[in-house]
């Protein structure tokens, strides 16, 4: 969740889109509006999280209502689950204010994974308000203590996972220097819009982030998933680079001994595919028939860009009478020597061995993969999944707009008096029409409403008959606003009134934690 004054005109920065298109903008340290959900998808990659949603067991009520809309490779954990297999979550928290309804979705997202027998981690991004919002040690550690509390109230349960501040985990920052060796800064100008005037320690606090990312994964590779709002996707997106970049090996499908990009592949295995119609022996297709045969195919071009097939051709003319053959691949990406020979023993069957990598003929890209894991964490490194992400839509500001730390009518702390979280509640903005002879005719818009919201993300919990309730008979006209708004006001105050309870309760963990609230910094 972006903590910042909103100021876009100062703020936006650059997101490393490379073909400069700048309608939607993915900046963590900017303000985060997100215009078009759609967006996401196409621009970015982020995948759709309603398919999966039927994989997921027992899905959390954000899932279910549609809160949680986007993910990266989700897919990896959910099956975990699903298998009894062991799986992670981790999220961060900036200390920058008080902990509001919008963290309370990460904080759920977070317990809920551990109750489905995740392991756990919240930390607090303490280098990182530092670094990049300026905030003093003493203004962190209060704000620290208040997530954690929170997070401890809505039922975190420490004894089973693990919470910790960046700055005093020193397993955290040596693998944030290690991951740092593989990042140079043209890469984090191009991500992140840094310049020449870009602190040193913001740069450090993200690759502190690179190794929160992973840490769940140093004792053992595991699927994990990191909940967040999409403003954090470049972020996942780096860490997921590294955690490939990190690898001993790379493994690939391959068809003749040349090197051959995700496209041409794609290219070759349609050639392949075709060996019967234009091989002299069809079990021993040569490279340069295959070459003659794509170059005569221009009906090839509808499917595949003209530019890859003259590629493809060039690389198959050059490899001649070669016969082309599937196989997997092995590619020595940062192997110590013993470990690339320990993998040319570890492998059955018929092998080729090169200079820097190794073509395998009987197995199949998924014992390949496991056997490369085998084989590096065998030799000392890490064998890093890439770690996976689900997004959650942001909530809208109780007033419109966004909902804003610094805007304290926009946004109902967790912190809030509950009379004032009435209060607020019963002047925010709403989806209705302008009287109550029009909203009886028209329905009330609770797709675009503030409070409609409050009872999706939060206060129908895991109810779904209610939030449909409120969402049918408002769209209906049967629901008017001002009564909508008493019932939304009277169980926000509830709400507060017993999450603050939880809070002094929780109050007696603390002690307990393996985690100081004092720093000694000044
Ligand atoms: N950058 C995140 C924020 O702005 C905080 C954070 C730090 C984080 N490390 C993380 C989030 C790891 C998810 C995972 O709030
Ligand atoms: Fe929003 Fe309720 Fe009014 Fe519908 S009736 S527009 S949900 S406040």
């Amino acid at each position: 969740m972006s903590e910042e004054p909103t100021d876009d005109t100062e703020d936006v920065q650059p997101d490393g889109n490379a073909n400069g298109a700048d309608d939607v903008a993915l900046d963590p340290w900017g303000s985060s509006t997100i215009d078009d959900y759609r967006n996401l998808f196409e621009q970015f990659g982020i995948e759709e999280f309603d398919t999966l949603l039927p994989d997921v067991s027992g899905p959390h009520y954000l899932m279910r209502r549609g809160v949680i809309f986007g993910h990266r490779e989700y897919d990896r954990v959910a099956r975990a689950m699903r298998e009894g297999e062991p799986f992670a979550a981790l999220s961060g928290f900036m200390p920058t204010g008080d902990p509001h309804i919008g963290h309370k979705l990460v904080f759920d997202e977070l317990i809920w994974h551990q109750e489905q027998g995740g392991d756990t981690y919240g930390l607090i991004a303490d280098l990182e308000a530092h670094s990049a919002r300026g905030l003093s040690w003493e203004e962190i550690d209060e704000h620290a203590r208040d997530y954690i509390l929170s997070l401890l109230a809505l039922g975190f349960d420490p004894e089973d996972g693990t919470l910790y501040r960046q700055s005093d985990n020193r397993e955290l920052q040596d693998l944030a220097f290690e991951l740092g060796s593989e990042v140079n800064f043209s890469e984090m100008e191009a991500i992140y819009g840094f310049e020449g005037e870009t602190s040193v320690s913001h740069m450090q606090s993200v690759v502190t982030q690179m190794a929160d990312i992973l840490y769940p994964q140093l004792d053992e590779p595991k699927p994990t998933v990191i909940p967040v709002g999409p403003d954090q996707d470049p972020h996942v997106r780096l860490a997921r680079d590294l955690a490939a970049r990190t690898r001993y090996f790379g493994v690939t499908e391959a068809y003749a001994s040349f090197e051959a990009d995700p496209k041409e592949r794609a290219v070759l295995a349609r050639a392949y595919e075709e060996r019967e119609t234009f091989a002299e022996e069809p079990d021993r297709p040569r490279c340069v028939e295959a070459a003659d045969w794509l170059a005569e195919h221009d009906t090839l071009s509808d499917l595949y860009d003209p530019g890859v097939i003259a590629s493809t051709v060039e690389k198959l003319r050059a490899a001649g009478k070669e016969p082309l053959r599937p196989r997997v691949r092995f590619l020595d990406r940062n192997a110590t020597d013993e470990a690339f020979e320990a993998l040319i023993e570890a492998i059955h069957g018929e092998k080729r061995v090169y200079d820097a990598h190794i073509d395998t003929f009987d197995l199949s890209a998924e014992e390949a993969e496991d056997l490369a894991r085998e084989v590096e964490l065998a030799h000392g490194g890490y064998g890093f999944l890439a770690p996976s992400s689900i997004y959650h839509r942001f909530m809208t500001g109780l007033t419109g707009g966004k909902m804003s730390s610094s805007i304290p009518a926009s946004h109902i702390s967790l912190l809030d008096d509950p009379e004032d979280g009435y209060d607020k509640v019963r002047s925010a903005t709403t989806g209705g029409r302008e009287t109550a002879e029009l909203q009886r005719e028209l329905g009330g818009k609770a797709d675009e409403c503030p409070v409609y919201e409050l009872y999706a993300y939060l206060l129908a919990g895991d109810d779904d008959a209610f939030a449909k309730e409120v969402y049918d008979e408002c769209v209906g006209g049967e629901r008017l606003c001002g009564d909508c708004k008493e019932q939304a006001a009277v169980l926000m105050k509830e709400f507060l009134a017993e999450h603050q309870e939880k809070r002094a309760e929780a109050e007696e963990l603390l002690a307990d934690l393996d985690i100081e609230f004092d720093s000694a910094r000044a």
